[in-house]
């Protein structure tokens, strides 16, 4: 049987923490009976259902990881508010210890393959999030060196300032920390960002921030040469659709065409017929299974799967780069068959 490791579970808020003026780290308590549901690695997210509020609808979004798992037992994200933001300031205004919240498992592709790795991070704001929850990991478990560029608009903006100063003190040899004010020196420049990448070519990149930070580095990163493959973003969409309503099964099929199915998740192995104009996500809750999957937008990157015999496409991806297609890599919510048999696994 497969798991249900994507349904929605309720969390107890066990505390929250007041980082800066306008951000907020939330804890969560995971029972001892959903450690396995919440099991994460560094640089995963999490997606939250925040409540409605008069004739507003509730919505759902995703948040990183802030918390490492390698070094703390509970789960933490860390929320900044951002204007006009419905999600971020309800929960910075509401949310407090003993708050229940509707929380989906972690997902994500964000995160190291190797934590022993050499490793450069570049965070802008509260891109810090899941770039901190890399560096503890790797400081912990692995033994590579790392570079970290973090760029904030003031000193008061900085989250988690202290914590990344320390560890630099703790492990000068492993992490280089530098800081960026854009009230002193203005945005993060070409030339600063071509010399550090120049110094560190055959690392690996950890990129997350604003749009214009991102692609910049990732232009940058171009310029200087850095492989494709080592460069990794965190890009989060606003969601559409809501990853909570799981009463979405049953969607007709138009078409008589179908593949044949061989899906591998959690271990099982389960052979299906797979109507042509259905998604992978689709068709596996068509049949009652319950595959991973968040925004189904294919901007999340939470449905990832690999194939390993046929073809399959997408209809958006917004997530995996060329390599990642190459290595097989498919966001499951938006993949269609191509070829008559297709054979996928999950995780
Ligand atoms: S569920 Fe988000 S990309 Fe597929």
């Amino acid at each position: 049987m497969f798991s249900k490791k994507n349904m929605p579970c309720e969390l107890t808020v066990s505390r929250v923490v007041q980082e800066t003026q306008d951000a907020v780290s939330i804890w969560f308590e995971v029972p001892e009976h959903q450690w396995a549901t919440f099991s994460y690695t560094p640089g995963q997210f999490l997606t939250l259902r925040i409540p409605g509020s008069g004739e507003r609808e509730p919505v759902a979004r995703c948040y990183s990881l802030s918390s490492s798992p390698h070094t703390e037992d509970e789960l933490a994200v860390t929320v900044k508010r951002t204007a006009g933001g419905y999600g971020s300031n309800w929960l910075c205004d509401n949310i407090a210890t003993g708050t229940i919240v509707s929380v989906l498992p972690p997902s994500g592709h964000f995160t190291p393959q190797d934590l022993n790795s050499d490793m450069v991070l570049l965070a802008a704001g509260s891109g810090i999030t899941p770039i901190i929850s890399i560096i503890k990991s790797a400081l912990l478990e692995g033994d590579g060196h790392l570079v970290l560029f973090y760029a904030n608009q003031d000193a008061e903006s900085v989250i988690f300032g202290e914590d990344l100063r320390y560890m630099a003190k703790q492990f000068p040899e492993r992490l280089i920390l530098i800081e960026w004010l854009e009230s002193e020196r203005g945005l993060p420049d070409r030339e600063t960002l071509s010399e550090l990448c120049s110094a560190y070519k055959n690392r690996m990149y950890f990129v997350c921030g604003p749009a214009a930070f991102m692609d910049l580095v990732g232009d940058v990163a171009h310029h200087v040469g850095i492989p494709h493959g080592n460069l990794h973003r965190e890009i989060f969409q606003s969601l559409r659709s809501d990853p909570f309503d799981t009463e979405i099964g049953v969607k007709q099929s138009m078409t008589t065409e179908q593949a044949r199915l061989v899906v591998y998740l959690d271990g099982d192995r389960a052979e299906l017929q797979w109507p042509k104009d259905l998604t992978l996500v689709e068709v596996l809750l068509n049949e009652g299974f319950s595959p991973p999957y968040s925004c189904r937008e294919g901007g999340c990157g939470a449905c990832v799967c690999k194939v390993i015999d046929g073809d399959i496409q997408m209809r958006v991806n917004d997530v995996l780069d060329e390599d990642d297609i190459e290595e097989g890599d498919r966001l499951a919510c938006q993949s269609l068959p191509i070829t008559d048999t297709v054979i996928v696994t999950f995780g």
